[in-house]
């Protein structure tokens, strides 16, 4: 049987989202109870860091912790990996030794010669190009505190990066819609982004526009990793593509605000939005460990 990879979000079917986001809820409430779930007993996830990262390292290693199994961080710095080692050598001896692998790295093209070469899945846990985890865990976010997301309205405010394309193929999937407001010279790529059209977005030149009769509002950071040294130019260009109060008061009334976080308060949004009523970002995070949990049983044992 072939090896089941997430390595864009497209790589799942809208059914098996759905067997996902449920098993999520049922994890989350088992292990809240603290009664024991353990379907991932003796198994190994490696996980390969190429950039810095605080929920995805943590939510991935307790999160196998907490199904019986265990992690293994692995880093650029102090492996073969930055030595030189080809991706595809070290995708045959890693894949031998455990049972899943999950990637932080750079060009998206890095974790899928990665996934060719390896006996086991692969987990995207972000690249320049995706980051199908946090859509995961934003979009379990939505369905608990509101309900489907189809034929919602999410305002993405801000860079067309990682995690924007990430929400433009999870659209596709789930039938809601995205309003994406950018500056010039910042717009979505929709040949990078591998969607099967453009109808379940559209773009707008202000960013207030976007957020009208909005159901999700969400922005992130100006400067993704791997991009520092357009730095300067970025606050320069994204300095009206702030979420604050102004803002979220075109949305829908009952519209939450999201971040995958880490943010910056000033920059991409007010303190006044993060930590006011209308945010979920704690939840948002925490929400990271549990559906992964359900992402990996998914990958490893098909259920
Ligand atoms: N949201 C997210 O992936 O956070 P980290 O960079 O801390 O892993
Ligand atoms: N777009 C950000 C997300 C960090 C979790 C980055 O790639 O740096």
């Amino acid at each position: 049987m072939a090896v089941k990879h997430f390595l864009e979000f497209n790589n799942l079917t809208s059914s098996e989202l759905e067997t996902i986001f449920k098993k999520t809820k049922w994890i989350k409430s088992k292990y809240k109870a603290y009664e024991k779930y353990w379907p991932l007993e003796d198994r190994s996830l490696v996980m390969i860091f190429e950039k810095a990262s605080t929920r995805t390292r943590l939510s991935f290693e307790a999160g196998m912790h907490q199904l019986g199994g265990n992690a293994i961080y692995l880093n650029t710095r102090d492996s073969q990996l930055g030595r030189g080692e080809p991706v595809e050598d070290a995708a045959q001896v890693i894949s031998r030794m455990c049972d899943a692998v999950m990637i932080r790295t750079f060009e998206q093209d890095i974790i899928e010669r990665f996934a060719n070469n390896s006996r086991v899945p692969v987990i995207n846990g972000l690249t320049n190009e995706y980051h199908p985890c946090q859509i995961l865990a934003d979009i379990f976010t939505f369905i608990e505190k509101r309900g489907s997301i189809k034929g919602k309205t999410v305002a993405w405010i801000g860079d067309s990066n990682n995690v924007c394309n990430t929400w433009l193929q999870a659209a596709e999937l789930l039938d809601f819609n995205v309003h994406v407001s950018t500056p010039i010279g910042y717009e979505v790529k929709v040949e990078r982004v591998g969607l099967l059209g453009n109808d379940h977005f559209e773009e707008f030149k202000d960013p207030m526009d976007a957020t009208k009769g909005a159901d999700i509002v969400t922005t992130d950071v100006w400067t993704s990793m791997g991009f520092e040294e357009e730095k300067k130019d970025r606050i320069r260009d994204f300095a009206d593509w702030q979420v604050n109060k102004d803002m979220m008061k075109l949305a829908n009334k009952d519209a939450i605000f999201m971040h995958c976080l880490p943010a910056h308060r000033g920059e991409e949004v007010t303190a006044e939005v993060i930590d006011g009523d209308q945010s979920v970002v704690w939840e948002e995070a925490e929400n990271r460990l549990h559906v992964q949990k359900a992402l990996l049983e998914y990958l490893l044992l098909g259920k």
